[in-house]
């Protein structure tokens, strides 16, 4: 009888994407992919190590599963399992203990570890080595997130170094994966229905392939708008949404390319993380409030209108109360349609870490929290009541996981839209008319 494998996926659309590319691979290799952790002989938990709350969850995640499940194979994948690597093993023995490890680079061998374990009765396997070759970008729709919203890898890693952040060490440097392979993965997608192609990497904007040939015919800036431009063109397909820019790398003929091309969605996500030109030097973000100012001048006044978002830090050490007063005035300025803010949480191993106190008490960093969500919350209040009244396209991905009597989906600049309609719908774009505005989605009616 076939194993039975849970994966539970933590963190961002990188390990979304990471988990539905393992799961295709064990299936192939005769594993039966399940839903419920109940069924499992093994259970896999792709980790996200970004802030300490996330890291957290793995370790009481993993006692809780011992728990219940005292002989049930246990793994774990993703940032965490790169990050510590062997030392998961001390961390978690006895009655806790973990069977294997399988790293950032290393999710293509995932059934060769599953199986040394099953197979070979081996114990504490470890794969944290690097790639072979480039990822299998290929999936199994049946066991992916969506069967109409698909997650494109373009590239992996980080050279950029923001002094705050894990990715870096945790996803190693970029690799920019060859735009015939994307291509190739991007007509699959196509041909299977797939209606919105997500090109996903931790800088999007950064990528540069080796194999800068196969861009030669596209027109661009950067080799980034090139392959914007490549996919855009491949007929057949609807939607193309990207995230996450980085600023310093984001040119602004992306924003042309999104003016050119109907199915380029009017979304960009480019993380700001501060309004403070000393805190901002401190992350080593390389942008200046200014520059970044003008990233934002030519998304505003683009004749399309396209949806701005972005990630903002608040009690970075050394933040002061002037610092912050500069992030609410930039967040006043560029008028988001939507921020997630975090509170600062020191990553062992990073600069900020090691080498900055975080000066910022936990009661501060709450309170610019709240201050600045309050703002931002006013802000988005107003732009999103301006959408009420208008006719939206949205793909429709599914039922409503609060309200089953309604189907839920995304406009193309990324809003969540929920309203009432036949099941039928779900793959289908569909007009619906923007009925109310909510916290962070939309009530709407199929017109
Ligand atoms: N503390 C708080 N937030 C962080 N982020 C990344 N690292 C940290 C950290 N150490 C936030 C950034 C990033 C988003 C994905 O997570 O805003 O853009
Ligand atoms: Fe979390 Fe960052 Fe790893 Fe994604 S890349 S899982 S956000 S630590």
């Amino acid at each position: 009888m076939s194993k039975k494998v849970f994966i539970e996926t933590y963190g961002c659309q990188m390990n979304v994407s990471d988990s539905e590319r393992m799961a295709t691979i064990l299936a192939k290799e005769g594993f039966q992919i399940v839903e419920d952790e109940r069924e499992a002989d093994i259970v896999l938990l792709n980790t996200c190590s970004v802030r300490e709350k996330a890291e957290n969850k793995i370790y009481a995640r993993v006692g809780q599963i011992r728990r219940r499940r005292r002989n049930v194979i246990l793994g774990i994948s993703g940032c965490v399992a790169q990050l510590e690597g062997e030392e998961l093993f001390d961390r978690f023995s006895g009655k806790n203990s973990i069977d294997f490890i399988i790293g950032t680079r290393a999710t293509d061998r995932i059934a060769k570890v599953i199986n040394s374990v099953i197979r070979e009765g081996k114990t504490k396997v470890i794969d944290n080595h690097e790639r072979e070759d480039y990822p299998e970008l290929s999936f199994d729709l049946n066991l992916s997130h969506s069967k109409c919203v698909a997650f494109l890898p373009i590239i992996e890693g980080c050279n950029k170094f923001c002094t705050y952040c894990i990715v870096p060490f945790s996803r190693g440097r970029e690799v920019s994966f060859p735009p015939r392979l994307i291509l190739q993965q991007a007509r699959q997608l196509v041909s299977q229905n797939v209606k919105e192609i997500h090109l996903i990497g931790q800088n999007v904007n950064s990528y540069r392939p080796r194999e800068m040939q196969d861009l030669e015919k596209f027109k661009g800036a950067t080799p980034f708008s090139k392959l914007l431009r490549m996919v855009a063109e491949l007929s057949g397909c609807e939607r193309i949404k990207f995230t996450t820019s980085f600023p310093r790398d984001f040119h602004p003929d992306i924003v042309s390319a999104i003016e050119e091309y109907d199915n380029l969605c009017n979304w960009v996500h480019l993380p700001v993380q501060s309004g403070s030109d000393r805190v901002l030097k401190l992350m080593r973000r390389g942008h200046t409030k200014d520059a970044y100012m003008k990233r934002v001048e030519r998304i505003k006044s683009s004749k399309k209108m396209i949806a701005l978002t972005t990630d903002i830090i608040v009690g970075f050490p050394g933040e002061t109360e002037q610092d912050f007063m500069q992030t609410v005035e930039l967040v006043e300025q560029c008028e988001f349609h939507h921020a997630y803010i975090f509170k600062y949480s020191p990553r062992p191993g990073t600069p900020a870490a090691e080498q900055m106190t975080d000066s910022v008490p936990p009661e501060e960093k709450t309170r610019r929290f709240l201050y600045l969500e309050s703002i931002q919350k006013k802000i988005q209040a107003k732009i999103w009541q301006s959408y009420v009244g208008s006719e939206k396209l949205v793909l429709v991905e599914g039922k409503s996981k609060k309200n089953p009597n309604q189907l839920t989906g995304h406009t193309t600049c990324n809003k969540v839209v929920n309203f009432e309609g036949d099941e039928r719908l779900v793959g289908q774009i569909v007009k619906v008319k923007i009925l109310e505005a909510k916290n962070n989605s939309f009530l709407g009616r199929l017109v």
